[in-house]
């Protein structure tokens, strides 16, 4: 359940019926979303849609299948970037490749992908160090139109500047525009890059483990779980992972007081990267 500051507290009230609504009806679960982000997102909507109240907003989703999918639109955030914390990528390529060269495969789960830029900035660090012909990454969102425009891998060409700085100050190894082709104001991922990659639908709160993974990265996603739903999802990574595998973590996103702490070791808690022990 969300937290509520006051049990009478009327908003809160409606939102907790709004997310009932939603879960019972089309089955994703916001329930355990945290409070604040909900109603922030939430009251945007309310007066684009010129409407008072959450019950307003409840009684047209339950009848109206194309708000409700707006609504969706509105409660996932999809801010991303290629290389995005360069010096995360840094002490990828420094701390944990050398472990990932030593296995004969290597299996990857991005959940939360976005549109696509992590895991394709992730299959650009493989394809450098010699792994990605070895790997399978496995790119999860629960929001369809995201995960249609990560399978295509076609970006504004305005942000490829952004892009290519991130990429330089992450250690690439190569000319950034190797990478992509620029077709008017768009640049297209290489293709070569997305031979290796899988993108699926999947939904953290409702949906099971990836078995077997040697790595998951879930990052900039469980900022928006509160700490029960946080747990839950953490206890999924724990055991989709194999014995030494690793999980990274976002920039504000951490295992400190999750139950499964005390389950890995810190490989650097700057960059938020942890290995499950053995
Ligand atoms: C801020 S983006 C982070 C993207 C990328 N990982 C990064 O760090 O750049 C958060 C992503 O998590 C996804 N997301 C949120 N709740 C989810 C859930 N329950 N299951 C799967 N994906 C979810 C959103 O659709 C969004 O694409």
């Amino acid at each position: 359940m969300i937290e509520s500051k006051n049990a009478v507290d009327n908003e809160y009230l409606e939102l907790e019926l709004l997310l009932e609504g939603i879960f019972r009806k089309y089955g994703f679960d916001f329930r355990e979303y945290s409070g604040a982000h909900i109603k922030r997102r939430l009251s945007h909507r309310l007066s684009a849609a010129g409407m008072q109240n959450f019950t307003q907003i409840l009684h047209r989703i339950i009848y109206d299948e194309e708000f409700f999918k707006q609504i969706l639109l509105d409660l996932s955030i999809n801010v991303t970037e290629m290389y995005r914390d360069p010096t995360f990528y840094l002490e990828l390529r420094q701390r944990v490749i050398p472990y990932l060269s030593t296995y004969p495969f290597i299996k990857i789960w991005h959940a939360g992908c976005s549109a696509g830029q992590e895991v394709y900035s992730n299959a650009i660090l493989l394809e450098e160090e010699n792994l990605l012909d070895r790997s399978q990454i496995y790119a999860t969102d629960f929001n369809e139109k995201i995960l249609q425009r990560a399978k295509e891998g076609i970006y504004p060409i305005e942000e490829i500047r952004k892009y290519t700085e991130n990429y330089q100050k992450a250690g690439g190894r190569n000319s950034f525009s190797e990478y992509y082709t620029a077709h008017y104001d768009s640049a297209l991922i290489k293709k070569s890059l997305k031979d290796n990659i899988l993108f699926s639908f999947h939904n953290l709160v409702t949906d099971g483990v990836f078995g077997e993974m040697n790595m998951v990265f879930c990052r900039n996603v469980l900022i928006y779980f509160n700490k029960e739903l946080q747990n839950k999802v953490l206890k999924l990574f724990h055991d989709s992972l194999i014995p030494g595998g690793f999980l990274c973590l976002g920039s504000k996103e951490s295992l400190k007081f999750s139950a499964v702490e005390d389950d890995f070791e810190i490989i650097s808690q700057q960059e938020k990267i942890y290995r499950k022990r053995r």
